[in-house]
């Protein structure tokens, strides 16, 4: 690679990252991506003088900190006053209106996070700085680096400070709440302790593993010469930074309310936590007229969202068995309306979290609920207890089957293959959108299918007639067809919703995808050693994946007889490159035999046939090329020689 060359590929690589991350519109692979960056990095090894600052392999470091060093903010970082209702908003717009009447607002989300500013000198990254006490924070620049939606280079020179919340997304938060808790340890109380946590890790390679997002809303020090605050952001996002998935103009207090009504109606959709909406004044020059009380600017509010957060009392807790037998505790609350819903029931994660945290029955709570996020158990008011409340008992029988539990310390399971709740919830799994997708075999029909006797494992399903169903209670012709029809349609099913559907511990949905990528119908016969090859496989999915098939190959067999499931197809499974999909015609006499090489080909996904047309791709040909070269010339077809074909390739 010249020098010229790797600065393309740094341009193409950020031009990649953009795209995924702040535009959440991908153009690339990530094997496109990653063959890439390993390229950048080769050039980089052997030319470390010439590693360009905007190089995303800048954005890693390996130096674990001791501590971080305090910095100071260039200008101070305030606090925003909040508002909760209608008439508190127009007290506040009343009250800047004596000082100035002509005013216009500018609406963002208040996104719930933690607050980061940015140092820009000379269009580079200089320092990252967490809030602290809005004079003087912490410099977290290294971890700062790792956030993909920072960029460390932008085209304004002048000094600047861009500032913004760090979140978490609802997803990410879940993700890494999962995480956590396999390995023991405490999951955060919510997105923002985990976004705040994440970036004061003393390892940045933590942090970059926790995939934060940055959002811009507004600037310190600058030397900008905008008129609007609109216009000043749409200039900030302009320069690499993600836009927030709402904002709007207003002129009044009448205006704000509409959008205030519209952004908490959505704010669940939205993928992070929004605790309320910032209003401002769009007149920049109007921010200096009003100036700031000892707190807070007067020329923005934040108008909060209801909390999300409730006390309540546990009134008992009971216990689930999933699909692999792990029993999981769950709070039965004292009702209570969060946000429109009533919550009565909270995860409790397991056994281990409730001693962690001292959780007893009787005890107040304070229960959160946001969106998609199950309502949780965030903290225990221990100072309001009276004495009456009583410790969690760890479980020693299975509630549904009565048989003996294997307590593991975090995860407490039923040992008994056969328990009701086991099958049952494996069959409602093996059944669900990401597996199977059986439409209309829920929850409900499954138990009544195990109930009447008819199912009692995922292979009973195929054999269901219709006057089996037409006995049961709600079940009449068009609901029994559609159910049979349903279970029909899922043969032939693609092969990773198949591997999928087995429930295997550790295995999802994208280790399912990656197995049938690689070995197609031989996935039950991969070694521990394929199996580890897989990018991102651990010995823990490895481990899990064997026993499961050392056990039940026989039924896996069964069932693939019945459901024979179909393997993706060389085109699928090839990875990227200029051959890939294409229609391909050798001709001529090449280095080695024609069928090794069509072979060759078909293994990076072309297809490979005898006769010419205008659909053809590519004729390559080897020497003495005849009449299906000129053919391809006449149909104008591209032609290339084998040697052009392996530079293509290798
Ligand atoms: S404006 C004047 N805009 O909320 C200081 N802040 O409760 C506020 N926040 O510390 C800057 N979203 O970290 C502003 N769209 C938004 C915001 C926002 C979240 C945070 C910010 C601030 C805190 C105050």
């Amino acid at each position: 690679m010249t020098y010229e060359e790797y600065k393309k590929n740094v341009e193409l690589l950020n031009k990649y990252a953009y795209h995924y991350y702040v535009l959440d519109d991908p153009i690339a692979t990530d094997e496109e991506y990653d063959r890439l960056y390993k390229q950048v990095e080769e050039y980089e090894k052997e030319h470390p003088d010439k590693i360009l600052k905007e190089s995303p392999t800048q954005r890693v470091g390996d130096r674990v900190a001791e501590g971080f060093e305090k910095a100071r903010h260039l200008s101070r970082m305030w606090s925003l006053e909040d508002v909760f209702n209608h008439q508190e908003l127009v007290e506040w717009i009343e009250r800047i209106k004596k000082i100035d009447s002509d005013i216009s607002f500018y609406c963002e989300p208040k996104f719930d996070g933690a607050s980061l500013n940015l140092i820009y000198e000379n269009g580079e990254l200089k320092m990252g700085i967490t809030r602290g006490d809005g004079v003087e924070g912490e410099n977290i620049t290294q971890n700062v680096k790792t956030i993909q939606t920072i960029p460390l280079v932008i085209k304004e020179t002048s000094l600047i400070e861009i500032r913004g919340e760090v979140v978490i997304e609802k997803e990410e938060f879940d993700r890494i709440n999962e995480e956590r808790l396999k390995n023991g340890e405490s999951p955060f109380a919510n997105p923002r302790n985990a976004a705040a946590g994440s970036l004061r890790q003393l390892d940045p390679r933590v942090t970059a593993k926790r995939n934060l997002v940055f959002l811009p809303y507004g600037v310190g020090v600058n030397s900008l010469d905008f008129e609007y605050l609109s216009d000043l952001m749409e200039y900030i996002y302009s320069l690499g930074f993600k836009k927030p998935p709402f904002r709007a103009k207003a002129k009044d207090a009448d205006a704000i309310e509409v959008i205030y009504q519209k952004m908490k109606e959505e704010r669940e959709s939205y993928p992070m936590m929004l605790d309320g909406m910032v209003a401002k004044v769009n007149e920049l020059q109007k921010h200096e007229e009003l100036g700031y009380t000892v707190k807070y600017p007067r020329f923005m509010i934040a108008y909060k969202f209801p909390a999300v957060e409730k006390v309540t009392r546990l009134k008992n807790v009971i216990l689930q068995v999933g699909r692999t037998g792990v029993v999981t505790p769950v709070a039965v609350l004292e009702p209570v309306e969060i946000e429109g819903a009533v919550v009565e029931r909270a995860t409790l994660h397991n056994f281990d979290e409730i001693e962690r945290k001292d959780i007893r029955i009787g005890d107040y709570v304070i229960v959160l609920r946001s969106g998609d996020v199950i309502p949780k158990i965030t903290k225990v008011l221990k100072e309001r207890r009276d004495g009456s409340e009583k410790v969690v008992e760890r479980p020693k029988s299975c509630p549904v089957c009565g048989s003996e539990l294997l307590d593991e310390g975090a995860l407490i399971k039923c040992q008994n293959l056969s328990c009701e709740a086991r099958v049952v919830n494996s069959i409602i799994y093996f059944a669900s959108k990401q597996c199977l997708n059986i439409d209309g075999l829920g929850e409900k029909i499954v138990e009544q299918l195990y109930k009447a006797g008819l199912v009692k494992s995922v292979l009973d399903l195929y054999s269901l007639t219709m006057e089996q169903l037409l006995r049961l209670e709600g079940f009449k012709e068009k609901k029994a067809r559609n159910l049979l029809e349903a279970i029909e349609a899922s043969k032939g099913s693609e092969l990773w919703r198949f591997i999928n559907a087995l429930g295997i511990e550790h295995i999802g949905e994208v280790a399912s995808k990656m197995l049938a990528q690689a070995f197609g119908l031989e996935y039950k016969n991969a070694n521990e050693e394929e199996l580890l090859a897989l990018e991102g496989f651990g010995e823990e999915m490895a481990k899990s994946f064997l026993e499961f098939m050392r056990v039940n190959k026989e039924t896996v067999l069964k069932l693939e007889a019945v459901i024979r499931p179909v393997p993706p197809t060389r085109e699928e499974t090839a990875a990227e490159n200029p051959f890939k999909g294409k229609r391909v015609v050798l001709t001529g006499t090449m280095s080695r035999p024609r069928d090794e090489i069509k072979e060759m080909l078909e293994k990076f996904g072309a297809k490979v046939s005898s006769s010419v047309s205008k659909k053809t791709d590519y004729v390559i040909h080897g020497e003495d090329a005849g009449s299906k070269y000129d053919k391809a010339v006449a149909l104008g077809v591209k032609t290339i020689t084998e040697e052009e074909m392996r530079e293509m390739l290798f």
